[in-house]
């Protein structure tokens, strides 16, 4: 799977650092050709024989150390990566990469490349829950860092928590998975800079239907009920889906921020109005996407004045709402349906029951208790299903890289299909 492939592997100075041996001599039996950059506090844990003696290629941690006269090191190891992985990472490396420091041979090679870049955390839980940690952890996935997030367990310092680096065969299997999809992606690739010329055709001429943000239930004229959604995946789809090229029309229920610049965005309130517009949209749409989180229940009276405060307790009763999902599942002709699924718990199994009840092409789910992901967060974690099963499990990201998964994965099926 890893053939040819120059994996440049930065180890840093926790004391996962001895799973560094593990995770190269696992990644050289696939293929790869591994080059380790380890940071001067790693070598308290883990020695340069032992990495380079399993990977066959010199070891580097002194940006001085210019061992070939013909080329500079670390931007030579830089330009040579298909891909850097620190592994593990520690909060100080994380907090170095978000700033932009390089004050050693593997924070210069990290600014100085442009392959793409992952990091294995790996610290103590307070650490790691540290805010200053996680806020430089959602500037680096922001940035499109990929992360491979830590698992929970006693930790070596004797604390149960977060925190424990993944293991090795978890890291090759996403290293794995990302240059697989990476093989088989078109041959455009989203740059991170916001100018998305190179494919701008992907899903040109294609009408692609996004839902965002929260429905809002009226009670009477001043209270309603509604739920969590800032509006963001949805609003990370349709800028994305632009970009591609789509002709994109936007229903934005409650949200938290302004929409993306240039789109067509209606706006709706409860669930009924956004089934309505949905409608409306629906026969002449290609690619249909619903991020939004519809309330399931309304009251069953909308009070015109405002309700008084008169008995200690006070029952409402509630409805159910059309969902609008399913009743879309059920019209559909030709067009490529997309519903979410925002779960806490046994996210396989309803993820895989919404996609059947509902007809779905593909269904997202998020496991919203999960840092990072789900509501208001600027990155998601989520599992991508389709009728066979599990097509794609993406690490934390950014909201936009996860729109442009999804994206080209539905265009790439559109087009498979019309063929
Ligand atoms: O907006 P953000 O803050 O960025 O948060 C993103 C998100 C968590 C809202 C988004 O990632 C997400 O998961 N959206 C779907 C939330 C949801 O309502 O999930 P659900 O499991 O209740 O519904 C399943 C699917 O059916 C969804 O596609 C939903 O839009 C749809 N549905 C649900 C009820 C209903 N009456 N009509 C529907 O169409």
């Amino acid at each position: 799977m890893l053939n040819g492939k120059v994996i440049v592997l930065g180890v840093t100075g926790g004391i996962a650092a001895y799973k560094a041996a593990t995770l190269c001599s696992r990644l050289v039996q696939r293929g790869a050709d591994v080059h380790v950059i380890m940071s001067e506090s790693a070598k308290q844990f883990i020695t340069e024989l032992t990495l380079q003696t399993l990977t066959k290629n010199p070891v580097y941690s002194d940006t001085f150390d210019e061992r070939d006269p013909s080329v500079v090191s670390h931007i030579h190891l830089a330009d040579l990566a298909d891909l850097v992985l620190v592994a593990p990472a520690t909060a100080n490396v994380i907090g170095k990469m978000a700033h932009g420091l390089a004050d050693d041979m593997l924070t210069t090679t990290l600014l100085a490349t442009t392959a793409p870049v992952m990091i294995s955390p790996a610290m103590n839980v307070h650490m790691y829950t540290h805010p200053a940690v996680m806020a430089n952890m959602e500037t680096l996935v922001s940035r499109g860092v990929g992360m491979i997030e830590p698992g929970e367990g006693l930790l070596a310092c004797g604390y149960i928590g977060k925190g424990r680096m993944e293991e090795p065969d978890s890291i090759v299997e996403v290293v794995e998975r990302f240059f697989s999809e990476r093989n088989s992606e078109p041959a455009v690739k989203l740059d991170k800079g916001g100018d998305h010329s190179m494919e701008a055709n992907l899903l040109h001429g294609k009408k692609v239907l996004v839902t965002a943000g929260g429905t809002i239930e009226r009670i009477d004229p001043v209270r309603y009920i509604t739920n969590d959604s800032s509006g963001k995946m949805g609003f990370a789809i349709a800028k994305v889906a632009k970009q591609l090229g789509a002709n994109v029309h936007l229903i934005a229920a409650h949200t938290d921020e302004a929409p993306p610049a240039d789109l067509n965005v209606e706006r709706v309130g409860s669930a009924e109005e956004m089934y309505e517009a949905v409608l409306r949209q629906f026969a002449d749409s290609d690619i249909v996407i619903k991020a939004a989180a519809v309330a399931d229940y309304r009251p069953a009276q909308v009070a015109t004045s405002k309700l008084k405060k008169l008995g200690e307790t006070m029952t409402l009763e509630l409805v159910k709402t059309t969902d609008i999902l399913e009743n879309l599942g059920q019209r559909k002709s030709s067009q490529f349906l997309i519903g979410f699924a925002a779960e806490t718990n046994s996210v396989e199994a309803f993820a895989r029951e919404k996609l059947e009840r509902k007809n779905c092409d593909l269904l997202v789910a998020n496991d919203v208790s999960q840092e990072g992901a789900g509501f208001r967060t600027e990155t998601n974690r989520v599992q991508i299903y389709d009728a066979k099963g599990l097509v794609l499990d993406l690490p934390l990201m950014a909201k936009e890289e996860v729109a442009e998964q999804l994206l080209k994965l539905a265009a790439e099926r559109l087009g498979r299909r019309s063929s």
